[in-house]
């Protein structure tokens, strides 16, 4: 095999078969393959697109190029859980300990933040003592006991998506759909669960800012984890406002512990929820109505809440954080942000609000950046509510007073104030399967 031909295939519009991307991916791992030809292949596939079973095969070499995390040591069935990010998201640590809690296994490995979006690896180190680098047998033995542990990517995972990630950024290869899906499930694959539910993000403050690119990626990826093997379904969630209330890191936590003690705000109760439901669906449990009202129920009951600070306390945190969020540290400087107008909340620019919670400090700007993990916002005004000049938009939290009005400046330039009340807002547009997009009803839209 020779790159040049299969840039020339590419280039017309072929289809790469198994061997050959088999070839092209250890080819490139291994640095045969120069970044430079590499860079022409994504050009191409950007511009030519890949079929289906193409996308499944690339995927399967990708995840094929280093450790394959096997959790057969770990009894049950395991279902992981993918958000493709935005801000605000702390669906992780409210739906892991409420699905464990009913007996379904996560093992699970999660990110960092990544530019104006959060991580829940930063949000649950802000819990003191808390570890997310764990040897692989701890944390079978954790998810075998509590039902539940959520650790950092660890060992050689992937390396052919780290390569191939970091010449997409510098190539304007990023937003590619076949890319973007291979990249996300390779990933997923490599972690070894048996079933996956993607949160597939769609708005101002998702990667994905159009319904139609929400539903194509979210055919994508199911194609891909069905293909593969896997049990595997994806819904298209609400990203033009921020999720909940709050956003940062320990600010995230506390509300994420509120939501799991059934306090939360409506939107990411209900989000939760129907998460929940899919993953305890797609673990065979039974209709997702069943699954929905028993998620409900742990919630109600306290389980999910328990299962939560027994995952913390065993992952070497101090759990009576979790019993009693008060504790977490607070920042030492806070302002709101007051609106201008009387009027409603037509919009909120979602990217602009992970920016200047990254700007208190909650979010890196550079990856050797330290979190501040006080550091936040909490949002009093969202999407369609009324407001009277003068009344407090948002809170802003700092450590340090400085990074106050830059941050303060940005909220405030991310809201629009009409005179009109805006249409309804979908919470979740839809469920894809790998036969079907169908509507999900939800309580809360
Ligand atoms: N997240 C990923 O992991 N990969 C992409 O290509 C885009 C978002």
């Amino acid at each position: 095999m020779r790159m040049y031909d299969l840039i020339e295939k590419k280039k017309h519009g072929g289809i790469l078969t198994r061997q050959e991307l088999h070839e092209m991916i250890q080819g490139f791992v291994t640095g045969e393959i120069p970044d430079y030809q590499m860079s022409a292949m994504l050009m191409a596939i950007y511009f030519k697109g890949m079929e289906g079973e193409e996308i499944i095969n690339l995927t399967l070499e990708m995840a094929a190029s280093g450790d394959i995390v096997d959790l057969s040591e770990i009894q049950g069935i395991k279902v992981d859980k993918h958000s493709t990010g935005g801000v605000g998201d702390k669906t992780t640590l409210v739906i892991g300990p409420l699905v464990a809690s009913l007996g379904v296994k996560v093992a699970k490995m999660s990110g960092r933040g990544l530019g104006h979006t959060g991580g829940t690896i930063d949000k649950m180190e802000s819990i003191p003592g808390l570890m997310t680098a764990i040897p692989k047998e701890r944390f079978f033995e954790i998810v075998n006991e509590t039902g539940i542990a959520v650790i950092g990517q660890s060992g050689n995972m992937v390396p052919a998506d780290k390569k191939l990630y970091a010449l997409r950024d510098v190539t304007a290869t990023v937003d590619s759909i076949p890319l973007i899906a291979s990249s996300i499930m390779s990933k997923k694959l490599a972690a070894g669960s048996d079933g996956i539910v993607l949160d597939v993000k769609t708005g101002s403050g998702a990667f994905m800012k159009t319904l139609e690119d929400s539903i194509a990626l979210a055919k994508e990826m199911v194609t891909i984890g069905t293909g593969a093997g896997r049990r595997c379904c994806a819904l298209i969630t609400d990203m033009d406002v921020p999720l909940g209330s709050a956003i940062g890191n320990s600010l995230e936590v506390i509300e994420a512990i509120e939501t799991l003690k059934g306090q939360g705000p409506d939107d990411l109760t209900e989000v939760c929820l129907q998460l929940a439901a899919h993953m305890l669906y797609i673990a065979g449990i039974g209709d997702v109505d069943k699954c929905y009202l028993m998620a409900e129920d742990a919630l109600k009951d306290g389980r999910g809440l328990a299962t939560l600070a027994a995952m913390v306390k065993a992952q070497g945190g101090d759990e009576t954080y979790i019993l009693n969020p008060d504790k977490f540290p607070k920042a030492e400087y806070s302002c709101t942000v007051i609106a201008p107008e009387e009027g409603f909340i037509t919009h909120i620019d979602t990217e602009s609000c992970g920016i200047a919670s990254m700007l208190l400090g909650a979010g890196r700007s550079r990856k050797e950046d330290k979190i501040d993990y006080s550091a936040g916002i909490h949002l009093y005004k969202k999407y369609g509510n009324k407001v009277k000049k003068g009344e407090v938009l948002a809170e802003l939290y700092a450590s340090r007073k400085d990074q106050l009005e830059a941050a303060s400046k940005k909220l405030l330039s991310a809201y629009t104030i009409g005179n009109e009340a805006p249409t309804d807002k979908k919470l979740i547009y839809a469920c894809v399967t790998k036969d079907m997009v169908r509507d999900v009803t939800t309580k809360f839209q």
